[in-house]
């Protein structure tokens, strides 16, 4: 077995050397182009292998994003929700595990591929990337998205040209927002599409209807107890970038270039915090390619 794993990774390493190379950021890894978005080496392999080898579950639930879009607080927010019977505010892990440590990334935990694994698991993943059996198997996937401008502010140390060009992590980010934005048209049971915005002025409201999407919706005597206000609180900006482990500690310590500093998940949290770093003409190419890329669509930013 592990002959044939070594195989598989060495076709792959031929194949990700054959492709167009972009950017890297100033960081080790390269971007390259496959199938019309741009990943990095690691994650493309990590894709890959899920293709593979993933089996996803009908009780499965996929949280799907692009990077940079509140992904760290939609994980914090579901799995204080589905663990709600088990912890509450003053037990759970989120009060010493960064978020991405509670919930494992497809691309990267194959560990978590297991029979006994976890029903949640996250992903970067293109919509046409995903394995088949989460297409296929009755799992559920949320999807959150942003306003470009404030993604593309978030992620700070990219070249405005380049992200306009779709050369970012896993982008263009509008052709990915798009695809699982259509795919949510088509298949509404399987799919929740959220919006940072939206999700920002009525988090409340919108972790109700998650729970509801998730089939653990909140009781009435929950609602009494307060219950969605208590998860909301403290998955809330404030309350989780100030956690000793998310100012100081580390993710995955020890992984070469995967370590980072959690930190650096947590920024600012706001929405529009765009107009204090872009100008009035950045601000309007980057509507126009929005407007231009989503037109006819139904969705906007
Ligand atoms: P900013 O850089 O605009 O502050 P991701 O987790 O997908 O990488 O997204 C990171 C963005 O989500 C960052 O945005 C980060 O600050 C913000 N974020 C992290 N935790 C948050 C929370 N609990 N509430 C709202 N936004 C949060």
């Amino acid at each position: 077995e592990q002959d044939n794993e070594d195989e598989f990774q060495k076709s792959l390493k031929e194949m990700i050397s054959s492709l167009l190379k972009g950017n890297s950021w100033g960081l080790p890894d390269h971007l390259y182009h496959y199938q019309g978005f741009w990943l990095t080496p690691t994650f493309l392999q990590g894709v890959m292998l899920a293709q593979q080898q993933f089996e996803a579950q009908p009780t499965d639930i996929i949280l799907c994003s692009a990077p940079r879009t509140g992904t760290a607080w939609l994980k914090s927010l579901i799995f204080a929700t589905i663990t709600r019977t088990l912890y509450d505010d003053s037990t759970t892990p989120l009060l010493f595990k960064t978020p991405h440590d509670v919930v494992p990334f497809m691309e990267l935990d194959h560990a978590h591929f297991s029979a006994n694994r976890h029903p949640l698991l996250a992903t970067h993943a293109p919509y046409s990337f995903l394995p088949t059996s989460i297409i296929n198997s009755g799992c559920k996937i949320i999807y959150i998205c942003r306003d470009p401008k404030d993604t593309f502010v978030s992620m700070y140390h990219i070249s405005f040209e380049l992200f306009c060009e779709g050369i970012s992590w896993y982008g263009p980010y509008w052709d990915h927002v798009l695809r699982y934005w259509k795919a949510s048209l088509e298949h509404p049971n399987k799919f929740m599409f959220l919006k940072y915005e939206k999700m920002n002025e009525d988090t409340v409201l919108y972790l109700k209807k998650l729970a509801e999407f998730m089939g653990c919706p909140f009781s009435s005597e929950e609602q009494q107890k307060r219950m969605p206000e208590k998860i909301v609180k403290m998955c809330s900006f404030k309350n989780i970038s100030n956690l000793e482990v998310n100012k100081s500690g580390k993710h995955r310590e020890g992984q070469g270039n995967l370590e980072i500093e959690n930190k650096i998940y947590f920024r600012k949290g706001k929405v529009g915090d765009w107009k204090n770093d872009l100008t009035p003409e950045m601000s309007t190419q980057l509507d126009q390619i929005t407007q231009q890329k989503l037109s006819g669509s139904g969705l906007s930013f």
